[in-house]
């Protein structure tokens, strides 16, 4: 569904340019769930906005389910967004219409008209669980059911990929949970491809994968052993809860055989202040050593 290779994104104001994105690689399967998790500041939304096609590469390539996004006139990036992607933000004041019903809102976007318009909107609000508001106002909903909506809209027009840019950001955890729980009863029920872009790693460890970006490009993944679907069923079943044995962390090597060391081993008292280090190969093990005093 993703298939995205050296992307860079140059943001040019009048006197200073912004490399937000850095060479950033990421590929992504057709019915996949998966997470994008990093600090503030290091790319995520430009890599969403991107992958959306709300904005322009600078330079790399971006597939969307076979679609080169870089060769797109601005009429494919219309028909691009009306048709292939759908598009969730945290503050959802950018997807709702405060005075306007649940059900008036979803029926905007969509490309029907007249009673099928009607039927779909509804279809769409059951599908997200809210068939008893949609009478109601946004402004009379729940953040949690404000997001919903933001949900069935972004639906609307059966979009192939799903993108979420901090969709929990201002829910609490009970309200997240649940979310997140709807974007995974969506995936397993229409097939839907689902990208959530979170800063919270709780979150993100409820998904079977999670790519890390660090300052603009992919430092690592963290694939789960067993499926969050598995796990729960074991859970019900009586099973115990292996919370750190059930993820394994890998560090992403990029085309010209780049790596990024976690930060916090960099830290150790070896490392410390260190540019270079050692690098050999021991039975089939790539080693890092500290350099020589
Ligand atoms: N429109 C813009 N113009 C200039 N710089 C931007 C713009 N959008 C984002 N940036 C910069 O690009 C970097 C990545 O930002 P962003 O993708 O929003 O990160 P994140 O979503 O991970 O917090 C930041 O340094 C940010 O200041
Ligand atoms: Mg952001």
């Amino acid at each position: 569904m993703i298939h995205c290779d050296g992307l860079v994104k140059i943001y040019k104001t009048d006197d200073l340019e912004v490399v937000a994105l850095q060479g950033l690689d990421l590929h992504v399967e057709a019915g996949e769930l998966m997470a994008i998790i990093g600090n503030s500041g290091s790319g995520k939304s430009t890599l969403l906005n991107m992958l959306g096609g709300l904005d322009r590469p600078s330079a790399g390539t971006l597939l969307v389910d076979e679609k080169d996004l870089l060769k797109f006139a601005e009429r494919d990036l219309v028909k691009y967004k009306r048709e292939t992607v759908g598009f969730v933000w945290q503050n959802n004041a950018r997807n709702l219409i405060p005075y306007l019903t649940a059900l008036e809102n979803v029926e905007l976007p969509i490309l029907l008209k007249g009673r099928r318009k009607r039927l779909r909107a509804l279809e769409l609000l059951d599908a997200v669980g809210l068939s008893h508001r949609i009478k109601n106002r946004l402004s009379e909903l729940s953040g949690g059911e404000q997001q919903r909506v933001a949900i069935a809209i972004a639906l609307a027009n059966e979009p192939k990929l799903l993108l979420a840019d901090e969709p929990t950001g201002s829910l609490d955890t009970r309200m997240s949970d649940q979310i997140l729980d709807l974007f995974r009863e969506l995936n397993r029920k229409i097939g839907i491809t689902v990208v959530i872009v979170t800063h919270d790693p709780l979150l993100a460890r409820k998904v079977d994968r999670v790519v890390a970006i660090r300052d603009g490009k992919t430092s690592s993944e963290i694939i789960r052993r067993q499926s969050y679907a598995e796990e729960l069923a074991e859970l019900e079943r009586g099973g115990l809860f292996k919370h750190e044995e059930s993820h394994v962390e890998y560090a992403v090597i990029d085309k010209a055989g780049r790596l990024q060391i976690p930060a916090n081993y960099l830290q150790a008292d070896e490392f410390k202040e260190k540019n270079k280090v050692r690098v050999e190969m021991e039975e089939g093990r790539i080693i890092l050593y500290p350099p020589e005093e």
